[in-house]
């Protein structure tokens, strides 16, 4: 009997593939996501060469790392670029990631003096040129390529000896003419391993830039971020100049280290102070303002949670909350109610944290409820206090992470004291600790009357 052909069709969001063209894909229900796929040819099965060892005797190496010479991005990275290895990072378009890649290329070939190729499939040679020297990054060392055939742009990297390569972006590079237009999926996941490929044989290490769908997810087959070794995302809003730069995948390191920028005339600036992002100085001895020192991986970041109370005139009170979780903020108001005696009924609550951050993080509960009290009490906490600590159920306060580290913040940014929880084993004597076992105790001595 003759075999029939079956056209397969692929989700170009989820990579799902199926039999029958539909106008919504059956995996993640995106409408008119599906394409024919091209059948890909199954790789030649190889002898079965390797075989299971013991995994203690294996040599053991940390990876060398190529310093991109941008102390945010390497700490992003965990500790720089590793030879062999492929990171991609995606973001909005606009949010800034040519620029830092260019930033990045020049400083390696500036500071190692090697040579570094920049693949560019988006832009001409004059726009990138033009950025180069307006970010002041042009360097002797720095090559470009042009174009959008990644089999042109990778046998550039043959002969000079490059160091270190940047591809942007994986969308707009046509790696084989017969798979579709740059993008589609096929494309993308070839470019991808093809660049992989290329990293590998020459063990320098490689970044490609990717474009992210409006829903905030990398464009292209979701079996890429499985395929890179690192996954970044570059992050901002329209509205400040402020980029953060996290990792979301890291085989070389942790995931939870924030890089924060500034975008300026001349590229991208490290922000060295990040407590002053989300602290307005001056502005703390009003009722309903608490301090804290929040940690987002290993930085720690100074925020203020503002708290209003108005007497409602609705049947039940109103609780909006910004920057903390709705759910969390009820709890704690609960909390308050019941074992701080405060009663909360007859109020709205209104909850902020300033300048945009989002807590997660759960020392943010004692000074969203002393921030809270103050509110309701409309009595202003102690001046020049910092609150630390996770509130339980029944009130009590329990330990936070890397207390030592919110500490030596806190004193840096000149607050003299730190409400934290009386279980907490402090070594750092230079802020003057205020140990409290229940939120009760907590807020008695230091609401201002
Ligand atoms: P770009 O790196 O092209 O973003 P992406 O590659 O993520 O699309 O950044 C573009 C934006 O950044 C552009 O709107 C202008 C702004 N910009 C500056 O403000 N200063 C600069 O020095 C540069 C190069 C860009
Ligand atoms: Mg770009």
């Amino acid at each position: 009997m003759a075999s029939t052909h079956i056209t397969k069709y692929i989700c170009t969001e989820c990579g799902h593939t199926t039999t029958t063209k539909t106008g919504k894909c059956p995996f993640c229900n995106s409408w008119g996501t599906l394409e024919p796929a091209e059948d890909t040819p199954k790789p030649a099965r190889k002898s079965p060469a390797s075989r299971a060892k013991v995994i203690s005797a294996l040599e053991v190496r940390a990876p060398e790392r190529l310093s991109t010479g941008i102390n945010e991005l390497d700490r992003v990275l965990g500790g720089g670029l590793v030879p062999g290895g492929v990171a991609l990072i995606g973001g909005q378009p606009g949010i800034g990631k040519s620029t830092l890649l260019l930033q990045a290329a020049g400083s390696v070939a500036r500071n190692y003096g090697v040579p570094v190729l920049y693949i560019s499939g988006e832009e001409s040679e004059a726009q990138v040129a033009l950025r180069a020297s307006r970010i002041n990054t042009a360097s002797e060392k720095l090559y470009l390529y042009s174009g959008s055939e990644l089999d042109e742009a990778l046998s550039s990297l043959d002969g000079n000896n490059f160091a270190f390569f940047v591809l942007d972006s994986v969308q707009a590079m046509t790696a084989d003419s017969n798979s579709g237009w740059p993008g589609s999926i096929n494309q993308v996941r070839e470019v991808a391993q093809r660049v992989i490929d290329a990293a590998r044989a020459k063990n320098i290490p490689a970044v490609l830039i990717g474009h992210i769908t409006k829903d905030g997810k990398l464009a292209g087959p979701m079996i890429l971020e499985h395929m890179v070794d690192t996954v970044l995302n570059f992050s901002g809003d329209n509205y400040s100049s402020y980029r953060m730069l996290r990792a979301v995948k890291n085989r070389y390191g942790s995931t939870d280290e924030l890089g924060i920028f500034e975008m300026r005339e001349d590229g991208l600036h490290p922000v060295t102070d990040k407590s002053g992002l989300y602290w307005n100085r001056d502005d703390v001895s009003v009722p309903g303002v608490a301090m804290t020192i929040a940690l987002e991986g290993s930085t720690p970041l100074a925020a203020e949670i503002q708290t209003l109370a108005a007497r409602t005139v609705f049947p039940y009170p109103r609780r909006t909350s910004r920057g903390i979780e709705l759910n969390r903020f009820q709890l704690l108001t609960a909390v308050i109610d019941r074992r701080c005696s405060i009663a909360t009924g007859s109020h709205d609550l209104y909850i902020n944290v300033a300048g945009g951050l989002t807590l997660q993080d759960p020392s943010a509960d004692l000074p969203a409820c002393a921030a809270i009290a103050s509110a309701l009490k409309n009595a202003p906490l102690q001046p020049g206090t910092c609150w630390l600590g996770e509130v339980g159920l029944a009130g009590e306060i329990r330990p936070v992470s890397r207390i030592d580290l919110r500490l030596k913040e806190a004193a840096r940014l000149g607050f003299h004291s730190a409400v934290v929880s009386s279980r907490e084993k402090v070594r750092f004597d230079g802020i003057k600790i205020i140990p409290v076992s229940h939120i009760d105790e907590a807020l008695a001595g230091l609401l201002l009357k």
